[in-house]
């Protein structure tokens, strides 16, 4: 059975240390649900993980089945049977859909899929993911609706059939009929016997996917380890507790630096270079 472990893992994100010594392990065939408030680090650890070179590892190791996964190449990771579901995923102009899961399809294959097994498979995804078929030939993400972006990184997931699937507010803008979909997605690749990862706010979700068991990153570690009724608890009665029972002071939002980029300061740019 594999196994993804991570030990003392520091990460930094533009030169400021996140990550402070995370330990954590998943089997396949188990579901760890990692709560947290907001910007303790849940993100940069599976960014970390993936690969994302902005997310500098600076001690600390991930291992997978034994071998070294920071020697990997994102592509190799991949390939070796690790996704994740962004947060918030990203549009890519110019690459078109259908064009981008033949690729990612094929670069995990020996050999590459016919065109017709390859479309059977598409029709049957999209299908299952409630998306229209016709969403295929548009570019990637490009326009897609909060709800549309979620549904289809778990359209990839479906294709991909990774060892270990990490997903990060896959919950997050999905409507209650979209939640059931992705939901019964989730549930089919664990009983394909994936690994899963999941990061949710919210026991809704969870209570659709039963996790095994859950951790709560706070301050850039692993705070509490133990059971679904750590869901339950945070949902009801949020973070203070575990100030309270553990002793840990937790950071406040204002006390991390917030992400750099946002949407309306892109906008801005791109309207000020429009007047340069
Ligand atoms: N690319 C980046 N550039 C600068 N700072 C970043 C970057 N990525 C993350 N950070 C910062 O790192 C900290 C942790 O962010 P992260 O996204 O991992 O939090 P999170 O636990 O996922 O929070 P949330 O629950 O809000 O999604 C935050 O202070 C965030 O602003
Ligand atoms: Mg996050």
């Amino acid at each position: 059975m594999s196994e993804l472990v991570i030990k003392n893992l520091h990460v930094e994100v533009a030169s400021k240390e996140i990550l402070k010594g995370v330990d954590l392990s998943l089997k396949e065939g188990e579901t760890l649900a990692l709560l947290g408030p907001n910007g303790h680090g849940k993100s940069t650890l599976l960014a970390a993980i993936m690969g994302n070179p902005a997310y500098k590892v600076t001690e600390g190791s991930i291992l997978l089945d034994g071998d070294d996964v920071l020697k990997m190449s994102v592509d190799a990771r991949s390939k070796a049977g690790v996704f994740l579901a962004m947060q918030y995923p990203s549009e890519i102009p110019g690459l078109n859909s259908a064009d981008f899961l033949k690729a990612a399809m094929n670069a995990h294959r020996e050999k590459p899929m016919s065109l017709f097994e390859f479309y059977a498979s598409l029709q049957t995804a999209y299908k299952a993911m409630g998306i229209p078929f016709e969403m295929s030939k548009r570019n990637l993400n490009e326009g897609f609706s909060g709800g549309e972006k979620k549904r289809n990184e778990m359209l990839q997931m479906k294709l991909l059939k990774p060892k270990f699937a990490m997903l990060d507010e896959i919950d997050s803008g999905l409507d209650v009929d979209a939640m059931v979909v992705v939901a019964k997605a989730i549930e089919e690749e664990q009983k394909r016997g994936a690994g899963f990862l999941v990061v949710s706010h919210y026991a809704r979700l969870y209570n659709m996917i039963k996790p095994t068991r859950a951790a709560v990153l706070i301050n850039g570690r692993i705070a509490v380890n133990g059971g679904v009724e750590l869901i339950e608890k945070i949902d009801t009665e949020g973070y203070e507790w575990i100030k309270r029972d553990l002793g840990i002071e937790v950071e406040k939002e204002t006390d991390v630096p917030m992400n750099t980029v946002s949407i309306g300061a892109c906008a801005t740019r791109i309207a000020v270079n429009d007047k340069k």
